[in-house]
């Protein structure tokens, strides 16, 4: 053989080898994903979702189970606040939710069934088994989308909506309402084990809403206005 067939032998099969390789990370993952085998396939990257929530990420095998029909698509709408709306600091207020097409009042156990159960849809109704948050956010930019590990409020809508309706009181026993400040309020729909719900088709609306409320310290309208009258005076004298 000489040399350089054996310089072009070896190129050959040099890209073979790569070729071979990279299709086999590919086969690799789109196998595991078709054969609903990806947790095994990356076993090395991150342990089984075991109910636990798990900061470091994990992979679940839990199935998506029941999808509803178009007809039981979750809706929401947030009623109160306004959009937009401006409140008082360090004061109780209650965010209204309409919600359709979910059954309400049904969670499993957050520390150890997260994820933990495929969702399920109500044979007698058609509508998913679940339940709803509220989530609050003080927003320090308008074009930076906030960390989602920080929030001002949160809290599971665990109980039954009322007739539709769910009712929030934003306030704890130490701290009323919330600082003034710039904040998003979200709902955050979900399956009885946590899981967003699954819906049947990819174009729709949105399952969750999202606002964005002003709160004010009390005495703000008051200080702008003796700002104002002040200014008024200088220019009168
Ligand atoms: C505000 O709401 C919290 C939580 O429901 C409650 O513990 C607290 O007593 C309320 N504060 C007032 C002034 O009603």
């Amino acid at each position: 053989m000489n040399s350089r067939l054996a310089v072009l032998l070896l190129i050959v099969l040099a890209s073979t080898i790569t070729l071979v390789s990279s299709q086999s990370v590919a086969d690799q993952f789109f196998k595991a994903e078709a054969d609903n085998n990806v947790c095994r396939a990356n076993s090395d990257r991150f342990e089984p979702t075991d109910g636990l929530q798990k900061r470091q990420g994990s992979c679940s095998d839990t199935v998506q189970g029941e999808i509803p029909d178009v007809d039981h698509m979750v809706s929401s709408l947030i009623v109160e606040p306004e959009n937009g709306q401006k409140l008082p600091a360090n004061k109780n207020f209650t965010v209204k939710i309409s919600t359709i097409n979910l059954i309400t009042g049904f969670f499993d156990d957050p520390a150890t069934e997260y994820y933990k159960f495929p969702q399920v849809v109500d044979k007698d109704t058609g509508n998913i088994f679940g339940h709803s948050h509220v989530t609050i956010q003080l927003l320090k930019s308008d074009n930076v989308a906030p960390d989602p590990k920080l929030f001002a409020f949160f809290k599971g809508l665990n109980d039954p909506a009322d007739d539709g309706f769910f009712f929030q009181v934003v306030g704890t026993e130490t701290n009323n309402g919330l600082p003034a400040g710039h904040y998003r309020i979200c709902t955050m729909v979900a399956s009885f084990a946590h899981q967003p719900t699954i819906m049947p088709v990819a174009q729709r609306g949105a399952q969750d809403d999202c606002i964005r409320i002003e709160v004010v310290d009390k005495d703000d309208g008051k200080k702008k206005r003796n700002t104002l009258n002040k200014k008024r005076k200088t220019k009168f004298l």
